[in-house]
């Protein structure tokens, strides 16, 4: 397996919980399998005083505990982070980057990391494009035919609005050229997410049904029982719509809708997932209320305890109407999807973890039985990965009884296979430099013009309604009367196979 050059990642916004968490893990466990080249190298920055051998110890107790690896080897890991540095900045400050560009070049002769620079920007998105300007006024990070490659990951969530979005697209690409720019979406980084183009493209049985005139309808869903938790001072300027719909579920859309590229190819497979974002049919202000409903969760018992409310959260403010629950109707409009209704649903204190796509063909155009159901195809992102086919069998006996049956595949048949976090993924994909697996800047602000309308509506409506609902439930049940026709959501449980609202979640 070809191995990525030589290189060093400075990650800005190092001694925060994302790097511990996630992408010091990912790395270490790329590094397990052998994925990384021979030599490399780690610079923290940011504000925290640390020395190296402090950071090291830091990012060592973040291994053991977050590292996807069983068995870890703590040989493994003190290899690992031998070539482990920091440096303490005021990000904010320009100044302050010639220390970077010192360590980075003492670094470079240390660790034969060849001129090779990952910049991974985790620091609050404000500092985002500062920390890009501040890089180039030392001249780190234009690639010029004397340099290595340089390379740039920007953390979600990108922009705030449409209009933050375009400014800090601009600051980004007044410094550096698109092919250098890597905008991370974990998502995308996850094999079930990848797997929606394997399963549509690489199986002639589903592209003849894959279109309006089969489909009856999509649902995507993705929930979380937990509440905010500690993050309820982000959160309650972000809302569901923000944190997740405009970008993860939007790239599983995009994925589900999207036509075959013309070749397997980052730039093939981005302009068709823009093309889905921009046939988005625009939701308009007047439009909203019938088409998205917000929810915020309110305090209730589950299992035996006692749950707080979202305004009881730490850092939320009393009276919020931040949305912690939204679920919305939405249509593509092309040849491919015209008519055929999509229906989104997201939410914190929900009751389950579950991110899945299902597909409900049509039915029969003659019902010659009664209980017939429609056909489903349930594509589970989270967890207990896999993919269900549900169609009618006859119960044996007298008469023509029938009953719903499935066809299931589950990753975790796959024993012997070791599933990557989406970080390990996303990683070496930009060591590599295939930037197919992350967002392009056109595709960014296509997702936020069609969330706008939304947000502005909400906004300017502050007194409109936003629902309670318990906390452990699924939402506020105006939600049922988004979906036409007589059939209701999936509620979908722990197990791939077993659906309805009152299974053992
Ligand atoms: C993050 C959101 O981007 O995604 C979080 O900020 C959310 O609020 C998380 O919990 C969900 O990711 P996953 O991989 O756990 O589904």
């Amino acid at each position: 397996m070809q191995r990525p050059d030589n290189f060093t990642i400075i990650i800005f916004g190092a001694s925060g919980d994302l790097t511990k968490r996630k992408l010091i893990p990912a790395l270490f466990d790329s590094f397990v399998q052998g994925l990384l080249p021979k030599d490399f190298a780690i610079l923290g920055v940011s504000r925290t005083e640390f020395s190296d051998e402090e950071f090291k110890k830091h990012l060592a107790e973040g291994i053991e505990k977050y590292s996807e690896r069983k068995d870890i080897d703590k040989d493994k890991i003190k290899d690992f982070i031998k070539t482990t540095y920091y440096q303490a900045i005021e990000t904010a400050n320009p100044e302050d980057y010639s220390k970077v560009k010192e360590k980075l070049f003492s670094i470079d002769k240390d660790c034969h990391t060849k001129n090779n620079y990952l910049f991974y920007l985790s620091t609050p998105p404000k500092l985002y494009s500062t920390v890009v300007e501040s890089l180039d006024k030392q001249d780190l990070i234009k690639e010029k035919t004397k340099t290595g490659w340089r390379r740039v990951i920007v953390e979600k969530p990108f922009g705030y609005d449409l209009d933050s979005a375009k400014k800090l697209n601009k600051d980004l690409l007044a410094v550096l050229d698109e092919s250098q720019i890597y905008r991370i979406d974990h998502y995308l980084g996850k094999e079930t997410v990848q797997n929606l183009m394997v399963l549509r493209f690489s199986n002639g049985v589903f592209e003849p049904l894959w279109n309006q005139t089969h489909i009856e309808r999509v649902e995507i869903t993705s929930s979380e029982s937990i509440g905010v938790e500690d993050r309820g001072g982000y959160y309650d300027t972000s809302g569901a719509l923000r944190d997740m719909v405009q970008n993860h579920i939007m790239q599983v859309l995009a994925m589900v809708a999207m036509e075959p590229p013309a070749v397997f190819e980052a730039n093939s497979i981005r302009n068709e997932t823009l093309k889905v974002f921009q046939s988005l049919r625009a939701i308009k202000k007047s439009e909203v209320k019938d088409q998205v409903i917000r929810g915020q969760y309110t305090k209730a018992k589950v299992r035996g305890k006692e749950l707080k409310g979202y305004r009881e959260e730490k850092e939320v403010d009393p009276n919020s109407k931040t949305e912690t629950f939204v679920a919305l109707k939405l249509f593509i409009d092309n040849w491919r999807w015209g008519g055929t209704p999509f229906y989104i649903r997201s939410g914190k204190g929900l009751p389950t973890k579950v991110t899945e796509v299902v597909i409900t063909f049509k039915s029969t155009p003659h019902k010659l039985f009664k209980d017939m159901k429609n056909n489903q195809l349930i594509i589970r992102i989270q967890p207990d990965e896999g993919i269900l086919l549900n169609f009618g069998m006859k119960m044996p006996g007298n008469g023509f009884e029938i009953k719903d049956v499935g066809m299931d595949f589950h990753y975790n048949d796959l024993s012997d296979v070791y599933i990557p976090s989406a970080y390990e993924r996303l990683l070496i994909d930009c060591m590599m430099g295939d930037a197919t697996l992350y967002t392009r800047g056109d595709a960014v602000e296509a997702c936020w013009k069609f969330v706008m309308p939304i947000l502005d509506d909400w906004k300017e409506k502050s007194d409109s309604t936003i629902h309670g609902y318990p906390i452990g439930s699924w939402g506020p049940k105006e939600v049922e009367k988004l979906i036409e026709g007589v059939d209701d959501w999936r509620y979908p449980c722990k197990n791939l196979n077993s659906d309805n609202n009152y299974c053992e979640l």
